[in-house]
Protein backbone atom coordinates (compact mmCIF):
# COMPACT_ATOMS: atom_id res chain seq x y z
CA UNK A 1 0.00 0.00 0.00
CA UNK A 2 3.04 2.52 0.99
CA UNK A 3 3.98 1.78 -2.44
CA UNK A 4 1.11 2.49 -4.29
CA UNK A 5 0.06 5.90 -2.56
CA UNK A 6 4.27 6.75 -3.16
CA UNK A 7 3.49 6.17 -6.84
CA UNK A 8 0.76 8.72 -6.79
CA UNK A 9 3.01 11.16 -5.14
CA UNK A 10 5.49 10.58 -8.06
CA UNK A 11 2.73 11.50 -10.39
CA UNK A 12 1.18 14.49 -8.39
CA UNK A 13 4.97 15.88 -8.08
CA UNK A 14 4.77 15.95 -11.61
CA UNK A 15 1.91 17.52 -12.25
CA UNK A 16 2.48 21.45 -12.27
CA UNK A 17 5.65 20.68 -14.64
CA UNK A 18 2.89 18.73 -16.80
CA UNK A 19 0.90 22.03 -16.93
CA UNK A 20 3.48 23.92 -17.22
CA UNK A 21 4.84 22.43 -20.14
CA UNK A 22 2.16 21.11 -21.89
CA UNK A 23 2.03 22.20 -25.83
CA UNK A 24 5.07 23.30 -25.54
CA UNK A 25 7.77 22.86 -27.78
CA UNK A 26 11.09 20.56 -26.47
CA UNK A 27 13.76 19.94 -28.83
CA UNK A 28 15.96 16.84 -28.00
CA UNK A 29 19.06 16.35 -28.98
CA UNK A 30 20.22 12.20 -28.65
CA UNK A 31 23.95 12.17 -28.84
CA UNK A 32 26.19 9.33 -29.84
CA UNK A 33 27.68 8.66 -26.94
CA UNK A 34 24.33 8.29 -25.12
CA UNK A 35 22.69 5.59 -27.72
CA UNK A 36 24.91 2.75 -26.89
CA UNK A 37 22.79 0.41 -25.30
CA UNK A 38 19.72 -0.92 -26.69
CA UNK A 39 18.19 -1.21 -23.27
CA UNK A 40 18.87 2.92 -22.98
CA UNK A 41 17.89 3.39 -26.67
CA UNK A 42 14.52 1.74 -25.15
CA UNK A 43 14.28 3.58 -21.75
CA UNK A 44 15.26 6.81 -24.20
CA UNK A 45 12.06 6.16 -26.52
CA UNK A 46 9.39 5.08 -23.77
CA UNK A 47 10.89 9.22 -22.30
CA UNK A 48 9.87 10.79 -25.28
CA UNK A 49 7.05 8.60 -25.96
CA UNK A 50 5.88 9.86 -22.07
CA UNK A 51 6.83 13.40 -22.55
CA UNK A 52 4.87 13.51 -26.10
CA UNK A 53 1.33 11.40 -24.15
CA UNK A 54 1.01 14.84 -21.52
CA UNK A 55 0.92 17.00 -24.30
CA UNK A 56 4.41 18.24 -25.02
CA UNK A 57 5.86 18.54 -28.31
CA UNK A 58 8.84 16.81 -28.63
CA UNK A 59 11.36 17.47 -31.55
CA UNK A 60 14.21 14.86 -31.67
CA UNK A 61 18.10 15.61 -33.48
CA UNK A 62 20.23 13.32 -33.36
CA UNK A 63 24.18 12.50 -33.74
CA UNK A 64 25.90 9.63 -34.65
CA UNK A 65 29.81 10.08 -35.05
CA UNK A 66 30.97 6.67 -33.52
CA UNK A 67 28.05 4.88 -35.73
CA UNK A 68 30.04 6.83 -38.90
CA UNK A 69 33.45 6.12 -37.56
CA UNK A 70 32.42 1.93 -36.93
CA UNK A 71 31.21 2.20 -40.87
CA UNK A 72 33.92 4.19 -42.41
CA UNK A 73 36.47 1.42 -40.62
CA UNK A 74 33.69 -1.95 -42.22
CA UNK A 75 34.15 -0.19 -45.45
CA UNK A 76 37.93 0.84 -44.94
CA UNK A 77 37.33 4.31 -45.79
CA UNK A 78 40.31 6.73 -44.31
CA UNK A 79 38.72 9.46 -42.42
CA UNK A 80 40.83 11.92 -40.09
CA UNK A 81 39.73 15.06 -37.65
CA UNK A 82 40.64 18.30 -37.64
CA UNK A 83 39.86 20.86 -35.00
CA UNK A 84 37.13 18.24 -33.74
CA UNK A 85 35.64 17.84 -37.12
CA UNK A 86 35.45 14.85 -39.20
CA UNK A 87 37.05 16.08 -42.62
CA UNK A 88 34.10 15.23 -44.87
CA UNK A 89 35.25 14.45 -49.00
CA UNK A 90 32.50 13.12 -51.39
CA UNK A 91 32.97 9.55 -50.27
CA UNK A 92 32.48 10.00 -46.38
CA UNK A 93 29.52 12.16 -47.08
CA UNK A 94 28.27 9.14 -48.62
CA UNK A 95 28.83 7.39 -45.59
CA UNK A 96 28.00 10.23 -43.08
CA UNK A 97 24.50 10.29 -44.88
CA UNK A 98 24.23 6.69 -45.15
CA UNK A 99 24.27 6.05 -41.83
CA UNK A 100 22.50 9.21 -40.00
CA UNK A 101 19.73 9.43 -42.74
CA UNK A 102 19.56 5.77 -43.29
CA UNK A 103 20.43 3.63 -40.33
CA UNK A 104 20.20 5.83 -37.47
CA UNK A 105 17.20 8.25 -38.42
CA UNK A 106 14.89 5.01 -39.09
CA UNK A 107 16.47 2.69 -35.56
CA UNK A 108 15.40 5.89 -33.78
CA UNK A 109 12.01 6.37 -35.68
CA UNK A 110 10.90 2.86 -35.61
CA UNK A 111 11.43 2.59 -32.05
CA UNK A 112 9.31 5.90 -31.22
CA UNK A 113 6.99 4.55 -33.35
CA UNK A 114 7.29 0.99 -31.55
CA UNK A 115 6.60 2.34 -28.48
CA UNK A 116 3.24 4.21 -29.32
CA UNK A 117 4.05 7.57 -30.52
CA UNK A 118 4.08 8.82 -34.48
CA UNK A 119 7.46 9.75 -34.98
CA UNK A 120 8.66 10.67 -38.70
CA UNK A 121 12.14 10.64 -39.48
CA UNK A 122 13.33 13.45 -42.06
CA UNK A 123 16.78 15.05 -43.09
CA UNK A 124 17.55 18.79 -43.18
CA UNK A 125 17.68 17.40 -46.98
CA UNK A 126 13.64 17.21 -46.85
CA UNK A 127 11.99 20.53 -48.01
CA UNK A 128 16.13 22.30 -48.09
CA UNK A 129 14.50 22.56 -44.10
CA UNK A 130 18.41 23.23 -43.31
CA UNK A 131 20.82 25.24 -45.77
CA UNK A 132 24.66 25.58 -45.39
CA UNK A 133 27.46 27.13 -46.41
CA UNK A 134 31.35 25.14 -46.47
CA UNK A 135 32.93 26.26 -43.35
CA UNK A 136 36.19 26.03 -45.12
CA UNK A 137 36.08 23.38 -48.25
CA UNK A 138 39.99 23.09 -48.51
CA UNK A 139 40.40 22.28 -44.97
CA UNK A 140 37.50 20.29 -43.74
CA UNK A 141 35.72 19.34 -47.26
CA UNK A 142 31.76 19.12 -47.04
CA UNK A 143 31.62 19.95 -42.95
CA UNK A 144 29.04 22.99 -43.08
CA UNK A 145 27.99 26.17 -41.14
CA UNK A 146 23.80 26.42 -40.99
CA UNK A 147 22.81 29.71 -42.63
CA UNK A 148 18.89 29.08 -42.52
CA UNK A 149 16.37 26.91 -40.96
CA UNK A 150 12.85 26.90 -42.17
CA UNK A 151 11.04 25.57 -39.95
CA UNK A 152 7.60 25.10 -41.68
CA UNK A 153 7.90 21.44 -42.90
CA UNK A 154 8.63 20.84 -38.90
CA UNK A 155 6.10 23.31 -37.65
CA UNK A 156 3.59 21.15 -39.84
CA UNK A 157 4.23 17.85 -38.45
CA UNK A 158 3.96 19.09 -35.09
CA UNK A 159 0.52 20.34 -35.58
CA UNK A 160 -0.43 17.00 -37.30
CA UNK A 161 1.06 15.43 -33.76
CA UNK A 162 3.91 14.02 -35.52
CA UNK A 163 7.33 13.68 -33.57
CA UNK A 164 9.88 15.05 -35.82
CA UNK A 165 12.75 12.76 -36.13
CA UNK A 166 15.77 14.90 -37.69
CA UNK A 167 19.28 13.97 -38.91
CA UNK A 168 22.01 16.84 -39.08
CA UNK A 169 22.68 17.23 -42.95
CA UNK A 170 22.07 19.81 -45.20
CA UNK A 171 20.98 20.70 -48.50
CA UNK A 172 23.80 21.79 -50.43
CA UNK A 173 21.40 23.44 -52.86
CA UNK A 174 22.97 22.83 -56.22
CA UNK A 175 22.10 19.46 -58.84
CA UNK A 176 24.50 17.02 -57.73
CA UNK A 177 25.99 18.56 -54.83
CA UNK A 178 26.22 15.82 -51.90
CA UNK A 179 25.05 18.09 -49.09
CA UNK A 180 27.07 18.92 -46.03
CA UNK A 181 27.59 17.50 -42.83
CA UNK A 182 26.66 19.41 -40.13
CA UNK A 183 27.62 19.42 -36.27
CA UNK A 184 24.02 17.88 -34.40
CA UNK A 185 24.35 20.40 -31.48
CA UNK A 186 24.47 22.91 -33.83
CA UNK A 187 21.79 21.89 -36.19
CA UNK A 188 19.80 21.35 -32.85
CA UNK A 189 20.52 25.10 -31.69
CA UNK A 190 19.42 26.52 -34.62
CA UNK A 191 16.14 24.09 -35.03
CA UNK A 192 15.59 24.95 -31.58
CA UNK A 193 15.44 28.50 -31.67
CA UNK A 194 13.98 28.54 -35.44
CA UNK A 195 11.20 26.99 -33.80
CA UNK A 196 10.96 29.27 -30.51
CA UNK A 197 11.50 26.26 -28.18
CA UNK A 198 10.75 26.16 -24.65
CA UNK A 199 13.71 23.95 -24.17
CA UNK A 200 16.69 22.44 -25.45
CA UNK A 201 18.21 19.28 -24.17
CA UNK A 202 21.19 17.74 -24.66
CA UNK A 203 21.77 13.88 -23.73
CA UNK A 204 25.32 13.11 -23.84
CA UNK A 205 28.08 10.91 -21.74
CA UNK A 206 28.69 12.83 -19.32
CA UNK A 207 27.06 14.28 -15.57
CA UNK A 208 26.45 17.76 -17.54
CA UNK A 209 29.53 20.60 -18.15
CA UNK A 210 32.13 19.70 -15.46
CA UNK A 211 34.75 22.06 -14.08
CA UNK A 212 38.41 21.89 -13.43
CA UNK A 213 38.01 19.64 -10.71
CA UNK A 214 35.53 17.07 -12.74
CA UNK A 215 32.08 18.64 -10.22
CA UNK A 216 29.61 19.03 -12.51
CA UNK A 217 28.47 23.09 -12.82
CA UNK A 218 24.60 23.41 -11.85
CA UNK A 219 24.34 26.42 -13.84
CA UNK A 220 26.13 28.50 -16.75
CA UNK A 221 25.55 31.74 -18.38
CA UNK A 222 27.59 33.01 -21.50
CA UNK A 223 30.70 35.12 -19.70
CA UNK A 224 30.97 31.73 -17.44
CA UNK A 225 30.88 29.01 -20.46
CA UNK A 226 33.54 31.74 -22.17
CA UNK A 227 36.08 31.95 -19.13
CA UNK A 228 35.57 28.40 -18.96
CA UNK A 229 36.44 27.57 -23.24
CA UNK A 230 39.70 29.80 -22.26
CA UNK A 231 40.92 28.35 -20.07
CA UNK A 232 40.39 25.16 -22.06
CA UNK A 233 38.54 23.31 -19.39
CA UNK A 234 35.15 23.00 -21.57
CA UNK A 235 37.40 20.89 -24.94
CA UNK A 236 36.06 18.90 -27.23
CA UNK A 237 32.95 17.43 -28.54
CA UNK A 238 31.86 19.95 -25.20
CA UNK A 239 31.90 23.22 -27.31
CA UNK A 240 29.92 22.99 -30.24
CA UNK A 241 27.53 21.71 -27.26
CA UNK A 242 28.15 25.23 -25.26
CA UNK A 243 27.76 27.18 -28.29
CA UNK A 244 24.65 25.70 -29.31
CA UNK A 245 23.17 26.38 -26.07
CA UNK A 246 24.19 29.58 -26.26
CA UNK A 247 22.81 30.39 -29.40
CA UNK A 248 19.67 28.77 -28.71
CA UNK A 249 18.88 30.80 -25.45
CA UNK A 250 20.08 33.87 -26.93
CA UNK A 251 17.41 32.84 -30.17
CA UNK A 252 14.64 32.70 -27.38
CA UNK A 253 14.39 29.63 -26.08
CA UNK A 254 14.36 29.69 -22.13
CA UNK A 255 16.61 27.15 -21.22
CA UNK A 256 19.18 24.71 -22.53
CA UNK A 257 19.99 21.68 -20.38
CA UNK A 258 23.23 19.44 -20.84
CA UNK A 259 22.36 15.94 -19.34
CA UNK A 260 23.52 12.50 -18.89
CA UNK A 261 22.05 10.00 -21.64
CA UNK A 262 23.79 7.00 -19.61
CA UNK A 263 21.64 7.75 -16.78
CA UNK A 264 17.77 5.53 -16.69
CA UNK A 265 15.06 8.14 -17.44
CA UNK A 266 17.35 11.20 -17.28
CA UNK A 267 14.45 13.18 -19.78
CA UNK A 268 11.75 12.56 -17.25
CA UNK A 269 14.48 13.54 -14.08
CA UNK A 270 15.22 16.45 -15.33
CA UNK A 271 11.41 17.74 -17.22
CA UNK A 272 9.60 16.75 -14.36
CA UNK A 273 11.28 16.80 -11.04
CA UNK A 274 12.00 19.77 -8.82
CA UNK A 275 15.65 18.75 -8.57
CA UNK A 276 16.25 18.56 -12.36
CA UNK A 277 19.60 16.59 -13.41
CA UNK A 278 22.74 18.09 -15.31
CA UNK A 279 23.73 21.85 -16.17
CA UNK A 280 21.26 24.62 -17.21
CA UNK A 281 22.30 27.31 -19.26
CA UNK A 282 20.67 30.49 -19.28
CA UNK A 283 20.90 33.91 -20.21
N1 LIG B 1 34.10 20.62 -19.34
C1 LIG B 1 33.61 19.48 -19.86
N2 LIG B 1 32.62 18.84 -19.20
C2 LIG B 1 32.11 17.67 -19.69
N3 LIG B 1 32.53 17.07 -20.84
C3 LIG B 1 33.51 17.68 -21.54
C4 LIG B 1 34.08 18.91 -21.09
N4 LIG B 1 35.04 19.27 -21.98
C5 LIG B 1 35.05 18.32 -22.93
N5 LIG B 1 34.14 17.36 -22.70
C6 LIG B 1 33.92 16.18 -23.55
O1 LIG B 1 32.74 16.32 -24.31
C7 LIG B 1 32.20 15.01 -24.55
C8 LIG B 1 30.76 15.07 -25.03
O2 LIG B 1 30.70 15.41 -26.41
P1 LIG B 1 30.63 14.30 -27.58
O3 LIG B 1 30.67 15.05 -28.87
O4 LIG B 1 31.69 13.29 -27.34
O5 LIG B 1 29.23 13.56 -27.35
P2 LIG B 1 27.81 13.76 -28.08
O6 LIG B 1 27.74 15.10 -28.70
O7 LIG B 1 26.80 13.44 -27.04
O8 LIG B 1 27.77 12.63 -29.17
P3 LIG B 1 27.79 12.79 -30.80
O9 LIG B 1 28.79 13.86 -31.11
O10 LIG B 1 28.20 11.44 -31.30
O11 LIG B 1 26.40 13.13 -31.19
C9 LIG B 1 32.41 14.36 -23.21
O12 LIG B 1 32.39 12.96 -23.28
C10 LIG B 1 33.78 14.89 -22.77
O13 LIG B 1 34.81 14.03 -23.18
MG1 LIG C 1 29.20 15.70 -30.28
Amino acid sequence: MKKKINQVKILLDALPYIKRYSDEIFVIKYGGSAQTTPELKEKFARDIVLMYLVGIKPVVVHGGGRAIGDMLDRLQIGSHFIDGLRVTDEKVMEVVEMVLSGSINKEITDLLNEHGAPALGVSGKDASMLKAKPIDMQKYGYVGDITKVDPKVINNLIAEKFIPVIAPIATGQISGHPGFNVNADIAAGHIASSLKARKIIFMTDTPGVLNHEKEIIHTLNEEQINLLKTQGTIAGGMIPKVNACLHAVNGGVMKAHIIDGRIEHALLLEVFTSEGVGTVIKL
